[in-house]
């Protein structure tokens, strides 16, 4: 539930756009959320392009910094393969104790500056015994059994409507472009529905069981939050999953979050090729995916 505000919701995002705006004049047309495996993204945008700005959370007004190891937390704004991108490298959690508006302030804020595509990338564990630590698969889906939902309270009507539709949550089109992407990069990209869990305890073996039942391939705690208030504001989404390990009891293998760190670095250099080749597609085709 948002302790804000619409008004008030309103008024903090726009303070931070108009910090945002007196630092760069670049207005992102795709927003992209680094998760665990994407930590070079940032500095790959800032070596490359020299009008790149980066930008800690901590200088935006409002915007609070992550707390978990291996997520950066700064926003670095620039182009990629000639597309204007806002990368949000790090993210906060649910589970690290604040409020779904603080989860969801970061990418409302891109979406804000002008973003009306994103791209929302994750770790998460394969439920699918066939879904082998390494692989990247598209979220075609999701299923958010954390029991909450950012647009809780009342709605912030200049953001989207009360009752927002969510059929079309993870863009086909947008989908299509990662499929191309991943073609032309020759990596093997899986597809899957991402089940979004509070965390921060792993899921025990009887939970996966269910999971699989419900019709998840992956399972993660994060991305369901921000891709609900994404589709509240009409901004189409594409989701991109790095399996970091077997999902509990699908191996004999205990979880160990360093391990989950080391196989999403082991992926990075994938996702990179992956995430720049999409940025490319989008570059070529400005208005791909852009009409509702
Ligand atoms: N469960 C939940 N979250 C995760 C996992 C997992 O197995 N792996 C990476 N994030």
């Amino acid at each position: 539930m948002s302790d804000a505000s619409p008004q008030l919701t309103l008024s903090r995002l726009d303070e931070a756009a108009t910090f945002l705006r007196s630092r760069t004049a670049i207005v992102p047309a795709l927003g992209i959320v680094a998760g665990s495996g994407l930590g070079a993204l940032a500095g790959l945008v800032l070596g490359r392009d020299p009008a790149a700005v980066r930008i800690p959370y901590a200088e935006i007004p409002h915007a609070l910094a992550p707390t978990v190891i291996g997520h950066a937390g700064e926003l670095v704004i620039g182009h990629l393969a000639g597309l204007p991108v806002a990368i949000l490298s790090g993210r906060v959690h649910g589970y690290e104790g604040h409020g779904l508006d603080e989860v969801v302030f970061n990418v409302r804020l891109v979406a804000r500056l002008g973003a009306k595509r994103f791209l929302v990338t994750n770790a998460a564990g394969g439920v699918d015994p066939w879904l082998l630590p390494g692989a990247l698969c598209r979220i075609v889906d999701h299923l958010n059994l954390t029991g909450k939902n950012p647009l809780v309270g009342p709605n912030v009507a200049a953001l989207g409507p009360r009752f927002p539709d969510m059929s079309r949550a993870y863009d086909p089109e947008l989908g299509l472009v990662l499929e191309r992407a991943a073609a032309t990069a020759g990596v093997p990209l899986f597809a899957g529905i991402y089940a979004g869990l509070s965390g921060p305890s792993y899921e025990t073996p009887a939970e996966i069981r269910m999971l699989r039942v419900l019709g998840a391939n992956l399972v993660g705690m994060s991305t369901v939050h921000e891709v609900i208030a994404l589709s509240h504001m009409g901004v189409k989404v594409a989701g991109l999953s790095c399996v970091t390990n077997h999902a509990a009891g699908v191996s004999s293998q205990a979880l160990d979050h360093s391990e989950v760190a080391s196989t999403a670095n082991e992926a990075g250099p994938r996702l990179l090729a992956l995430v720049e080749g999409f940025c490319a597609l989008l570059a070529e085709a400005p208005g791909q995916g852009e009409s509702r």
